[in-house]
């Protein structure tokens, strides 16, 4: 390897799918990992715009790595800048502008493109911009190869959004909706597992909307995939996010209640506890809607544990309103939960709604439901102790002799085990629980 790239991932799971293939494309051209930018010869930034701060954010970054790339110069080395993801889907040109010594930006379907943008952003001297939505899935040509990846990895089998929720940018950074092919993805799962993995999230911006051709022709859903991939002999965890809850339908269902390697952990977006909030929001589900499915998951497996997305003062969101939104929440109960303070996104519905609650209303409310969410986390995780569950240890932990692990519920698990055990499962008796962790030790 002669040339070095650093890829620094933001925002979603998915980025960080995209960045382990970025790196598996430029491997070919002589790239390895640099761990830092100042020993890189290509920074990319790989970016989220789901909320302002997360798309501020980049251009923050983007003036150290100027300073950084000037040094350089006048070392006389050279370094490329390039912003790839969400933020130079939707800003490209905003990029040119404010930051014109970025020599490449290239959206997130474009990224397979990579080895000849950089080699165009190298000799052209001038900026590169990619942001088209090309014709043919960038799935077909990535490595088929896959590096090695963690004993837990991601997987990515749907991406795009049909479904244009008033608040969200998704469905215009990452564009309509793809499912890849069954086989494709059978065969990334094969190879992750052949290399040492043992857990797969199938990620999808709205992943159980999936619906790939299947190995017989016919339209698979992705309760057929999770049911072909429990096949794979050495898979021994299986998750999948995120979901919608219109697209829970009865088979999906079924999975939870009949494929043992499915966790028991379900993160469902349900973003508002009031019906007139869902409807403004173009979510197509009520409040009711939400109540009514997870009833049916709770019911195929008793032990399912929650996790959601909500968003905080949206245009019109009343006092009433947000209070709905804490009763739902009090009365689902989550294992751990995401919450948001709405954040108006350009060229998206709600951003030019009149209504607009003022700030410090949704810092109050953010707070309030950040304090239910926390205080039923911690309660969740209470729970736990004194049980025994199986743990899939991935990492070393902070101290010595120590490794990290997942339960079924995502928890993190520490617990002192020899680092030969990375990559089992191991029945673990929980002994400790605070507000993000578990701990416990390795039960006889
Ligand atoms: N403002 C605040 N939160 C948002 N999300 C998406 N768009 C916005 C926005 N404009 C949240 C939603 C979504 C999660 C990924 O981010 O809760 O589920
Ligand atoms: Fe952020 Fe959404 Fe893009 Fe993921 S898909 S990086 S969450 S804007």
């Amino acid at each position: 390897m002669t040339k070095r790239v650093f890829i620094a991932t933001y925002g979603c799971q998915m980025n960080v799918y995209d960045s382990a293939r970025m790196a598996e494309l430029l491997a070919p051209l002589g790239f390895g990992r640099a761990a830092s930018a100042e020993d890189a010869d290509l920074v990319i930034l790989n970016t989220c715009h789901i909320r302002e701060k997360a798309a501020e954010k980049v251009f923050s970054e983007l003036g150290k790595l100027r300073v950084l790339k000037q040094r350089k110069a006048s070392r006389g080395s050279k370094m490329l800048i390039a912003v790839g993801g969400c933020v130079a889907q939707a800003e490209g040109e905003e990029i040119r502008r404010r930051a014109p010594f970025v020599d490449l930006a290239f959206g997130p379907q474009t990224y397979h493109r990579l080895p000849d943008l950089v080699a165009r952003a190298s000799c052209a001297g001038g900026e590169v911009v990619e942001t088209s939505f090309p014709e043919e899935p960038k799935f077909d040509h990535l490595p088929q190869e896959r590096a090695k990846q963690g004993v837990a990895a991601f997987l990515t089998v749907q991406e795009g959004c049909d479904k244009f929720c008033a608040f969200c940018v998704v469905p215009y950074t990452r564009g309509a909706e793809y499912s890849r092919p069954v086989m494709q993805i059978i065969d990334e799962a094969r190879r992750l597992v052949a290399s040492g993995t043992r857990e797969i999230t199938l990620l999808g911006q709205n992943v159980n909307a999936y619906h790939g051709e299947g190995a017989d022709g016919r339209e698979w859903g992705l309760s057929d995939l999770v049911r072909a991939l429990a096949e794979i002999s050495g898979l021994d965890r299986i998750r999948y996010t995120t979901s919608h809850p219109r697209d829970v339908d009865d088979g999906l269902v079924a999975v939870h209640r009949d494929v043992p390697q499915l966790m028991p952990f379900l993160h469902l977006p349900v973003q508002s506890g009031s019906n007139r909030v869902l409807a403004a929001m173009n979510r197509r589900h009520t409040a009711i809607d939400y109540r009514r499915t997870v009833e049916r998951l709770r019911t195929a497996r008793p032990d399912l544990a929650l996790s959601s997305d909500l968003i905080v003062g949206f245009p019109g969101e009343s006092e009433e309103d947000f209070q709905a939104t804490i009763d739902l929440v009090g009365e689902i109960g989550f294992a751990q939960a995401f919450s948001f303070k709405y954040s108006p996104r350009p060229g998206t519905p709600a951003a030019s709604a009149a209504d607009q609650v003022p700030d410090a209303v949704k810092a109050e409310r953010l707070s309030a439901l950040q304090a239910l969410l926390a205080r039923q986390q911690r309660e969740f995780n209470a729970a736990c102790v004194g049980r025994v569950l199986p743990v899939l240890l991935e990492k070393p932990g902070r101290h010595q002799g120590q490794l990290v692990g997942r339960s079924p519920y995502l928890q993190s698990v520490h617990l002192a085990a020899a680092p030969d055990r990375v990559g089992d499962v191991v029945p673990v008796l929980i002994t400790g629980a605070g507000q993000n962790s578990l701990s416990g030790m390795v039960a006889a």
